[in-house]
């Protein structure tokens, strides 16, 4: 049987008749097994690729088959060509159903892998805050600015002149002695107070002047529970025609009731300062016993906040104004220490740590 499957050496002129009958059904038979043998392959699940090559690509079974029509008579040839096209047809569509199918199957399981629960709840942001310096310093500045008060910058890194000379301590002067510095160099330093804004301030505006200037200063201090190296201050300056100790008074006050509470009081203890005169210490009432005396004030009733005083006539001579015209007064204060006050924090390194479990609970 087998000869007549090679059928491309036969023509049907040699073919004997009966030949040529046992042919044909050979060839419809081919056509059966063809499409079990696709059938059986499309169940397996075989690739679509792997189909298709089989059957329908240029040496597929199916190829041949239709290639081998040329031994048929003319008669035949359309009725066994519309039966291999039929098959062909039928393996094509059942290619793309497999397609198909396996198309909704890579869907289904992208669905299942990728799901995600839109009512799981949502992972929380981790939210920073305002380091309790910066709120205590914008607080500060707004209390002032409520009070007609201009927020003024400095320079951190400042020359002798302006840090102490401008201030009433010139060369050798022993009041230098009190502000460890850090020089730069011999005539530059880091800041080691706030009050050299004063001298620039009046030095670039004539009365009346109303600034308040915080920042950052320096001295040389070893870091421990109440000292740091770097620390921040707010200046005060008001300089006008007729002002007078009692202006400093009212302002302070007014600054303390908004700052530490209405009932809060201050007082004035005699100090010396080189570019005030007078100069006072300034105290509030404390703010946690109202005045009966507790651990914070340590049993004082009174806690000191800042220092203050007439600007000295020297003050306003060298920054080009003139005393006899006009008066002022000057205030500074730590910020970092009010901060510590009022929020209880009793370690100052716990300000500059930056631990964030520390600073969370200032938000
Ligand atoms: N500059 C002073 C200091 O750092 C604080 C101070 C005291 C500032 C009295 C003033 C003032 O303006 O009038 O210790």
């Amino acid at each position: 049987m087998l000869q007549y499957y090679d059928n491309t050496t036969l023509t049907s002129a040699v073919i004997p008749t009966e030949w040529v009958e046992l042919w044909k059904y050979t060839m419809q038979e081919r056509l059966y097994d063809i499409k079990t043998a696709a059938d059986e392959m499309l169940a397996s699940g075989a690739t679509t690729e792997e189909i298709r090559v089989r059957f329908l690509g240029k040496k597929g079974e199916l190829t041949s088959l239709l290639r081998s029509m040329g031994q048929l008579s003319a008669e035949e040839r359309p009725q066994m060509g519309k039966l291999v096209n039929e098959l062909r047809e039928y393996i094509e569509s059942a290619l793309e159903v497999a397609a198909q199918a396996g198309q909704i199957d890579a869907i289904a399981a992208q669905l299942r892998d990728e799901k995600i629960d839109v009512t799981a709840p949502g992972a929380a942001f981790a939210r920073g805050t305002l380091h309790p310096i910066t709120q205590v310093e914008r607080r500060l500045c707004e209390i002032f600015c409520s009070m007609g008060f201009d927020v003024a910058e400095g320079v951190e890194v400042e020359t002798d002149y302006y840090n102490f000379q401008a201030m009433n301590m010139p060369e050798n002067h022993p009041a230098r002695d009190t502000q460890d510095t850090f020089y730069v160099s011999s005539n530059i330093l880091l800041r080691t107070h706030t009050s050299p804004v004063q001298a620039r301030i009046m030095e670039q505006t004539q009365p009346p002047v109303r600034i308040v200037s915080p920042g950052r200063t320096y001295r040389s201090d070893v870091l421990d529970a109440t000292h740091s190296p770097a620390f921040h201050q707010l200046e005060g300056l008001v300089v006008d025609k007729g002002i007078t100790m009692g202006d400093l008074r009212g302002t302070l006050e007014t600054f303390a009731r908004e700052m530490f509470g209405e009932s809060t009081k201050i007082r004035f203890r005699p100090h010396h300062f080189q570019f005030t005169e007078p100069s006072a210490e300034v105290d509030v009432s404390c703010f946690v016993c109202g005045g009966r005396g507790c651990r914070l004030c340590k049993g004082e009733g009174w806690i000191e906040i800042l220092g203050a005083g007439m600007v000295h006539p020297n003050v306003l001579k060298m920054a080009g104004i003139d005393p006899t015209i006009y008066s002022g007064f000057a205030f500074g204060m730590g910020i970092d220490r009010i901060a510590m006050l009022s929020n209880a924090i009793d370690d100052m390194r716990l300000l500059f740590e930056n631990d964030t479990r520390f600073l969370k609970q200032f938000g």
